[in-house]
């Protein structure tokens, strides 16, 4: 048995954020149908394609283990069957533009008049607010949420990170709303409205950047690389590859940086492990010398140490460094590229990598579930075509006959 099986989503999710959130409630076993427009459906269909008419990478990723049913939810007769559809399903979730729903015809009192058991989850970009009406990608909400003034180096511009976090980090926090919204509704019989934006997501994220705001109040940010030479303005500046969590700590190059591009570790140089590492770059010297044997000896001259450390890991490879400093409680990880992701076994037997076969694109590798239940063994299955499941969808749950079916069809409604 699956977690969540028994539970049906309506999934009105497109492109990236809501997608990745009722990807995972799919995983987890609800049965996730996936509403889109007749003809061109989601968008991320043709995104980015690899593959001639075929559906790109882009949307296989981010819609695993749904059915999909075509409905065109602006035509009346394709209104009557969302109704219809909101009344036998759990959930409904969307991430159109603000106020495409309501647009369309679907209030959330609307929705509750239906269905009052339903809980419907929304992404926006923005919470009420100056910019609630705004369309929203990633890149504008690493922008708004924190990560982009606070990320990249000192001299350099706002930077965005390759990591999805106010697309698929917000998908993350609109399955868990669903999920504790389900929880309630055990005890209460009532359905609720959960509501994720973006800029909340990515702030979320950032939590100690606003930490780092506050104690800049009160005297410079000893743990960044401004200090004690460099100047702070008024708010958290960028700090390059320093630690967020007040441990020293710095990307390195590896033996072989020249010509590799994540020939590089990452080594925390932390009080408790200081003696290993002195010991295993050849500084016993250190231990010794008051000018470097506490951390606060150190703090001033951060630099200057990662410099001696990089002459000591500029010897060897990433994975030799890995194996050396690991039993020594030195915490480091190597710079991993996308292909040695992808190669690595440990995932593969996780399900963390899973190859997937698709009918139009043959295999491909895809992440799998991130979240692994000991009662709920994820079993990722290909995305669906699209509309692949209209008609199996109108028979079983709205009792169509083929006929009835046929005609909806001729109309353009599916
Ligand atoms: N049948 C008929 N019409 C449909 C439909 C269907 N099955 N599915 C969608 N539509 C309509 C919508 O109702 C909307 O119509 P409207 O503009 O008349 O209200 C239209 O298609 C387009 O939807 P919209 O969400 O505006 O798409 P977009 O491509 O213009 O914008 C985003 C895309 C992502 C910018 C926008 O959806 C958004 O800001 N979403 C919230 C934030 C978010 O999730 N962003 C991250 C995306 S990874």
């Amino acid at each position: 048995m699956k977690a969540l099986e028994g539970v049906r989503v309506l999934d009105m999710t497109h492109v990236q954020s809501g997608p990745t959130g009722t990807q995972l409630l799919a995983w987890f076993g609800a049965d996730v149908i996936k509403v889109e427009r007749p003809g061109s459906g989601d968008a991320t269909r043709g995104q980015l394609r690899d593959i001639p008419e075929v559906d790109s990478l882009y949307f296989t990723m981010l819609n695993h283990n749904k059915r999909s049913i075509t409905l065109n939810t602006k035509s009346q007769k394709g209104q009557e069957i969302f109704s219809e559809l909101i009344e036998s399903c759990d959930v409904l979730a969307e991430n159109f533009a603000p106020g495409a729903l309501d647009r369309m015809g679907f209030s959330w009192q609307r929705i509750q008049e239906i269905n009052p058991r339903i809980i419907y989850a929304s992404v926006k970009g923005f919470g009420p607010g100056p910019y609630q009406d705004c369309k929203v990608y990633e890149n504008v909400a690493q922008c708004t949420g924190g990560e982009a003034s606070t990320t990249g180096f000192d001299d350099g511009p706002p930077t965005i990170t390759g990591a999805q976090i106010g697309d698929s980090g917000t998908g993350l926090n609109m399955a868990l709303g669903i999920v504790t919204a389900l929880f309630q509704r055990e005890k209460t019989g009532r359905g609720q409205r959960v509501e994720c934006a973006m800029q909340d997501g990515v702030l979320n994220l950032c939590r100690v950047k606003l930490r780092d705001q506050q104690r800049l109040s009160r005297g410079p940010l000893t743990e960044y690389p401004q200090y004690p030479n460099g100047e702070f303005g008024d708010a958290t500046p960028r700090a390059g590859n320093a630690s967020g969590g007040g441990q020293p700590g710095w990307v390195v190059k590896c033996r072989g940086w020249e010509s590799d591009p994540n020939s590089y570790i990452y080594v925390i140089a932390q009080a408790a492990s200081f003696e290993h590492l002195a010991c295993a770059i050849g500084r016993e010297d250190w231990l010794e010398d008051p000018e470097w044997n506490t951390p606060k000896a150190r703090l001033p001259k951060l630099g200057q140490m990662f410099d001696e450390i990089e002459k000591w890991t500029t010897t060897l490879t990433k994975f030799e460094i890995m194996a050396i400093l690991n039993p020594l409680d030195v915490p480091c990880g190597p710079v991993l590229s996308m292909k040695e992701l992808a190669d690595e076994p440990s995932l593969r037997a996780t399900g963390t990598v899973v190859e997937v076969d698709h009918p139009a694109r043959g295999k491909y590798l895809t992440v799998g579930n991130p979240i692994k239940l000991s009662e709920s063994a994820t079993t990722v299955t290909r995305s669906p075509l699209l509309g692949e499941h209209t008609d199996e969808i109108l028979r079983e749950i709205l009792g169509l006959a083929n006929d009835q079916i046929a005609a909806m069809r001729s109309e353009g409604a599916v």
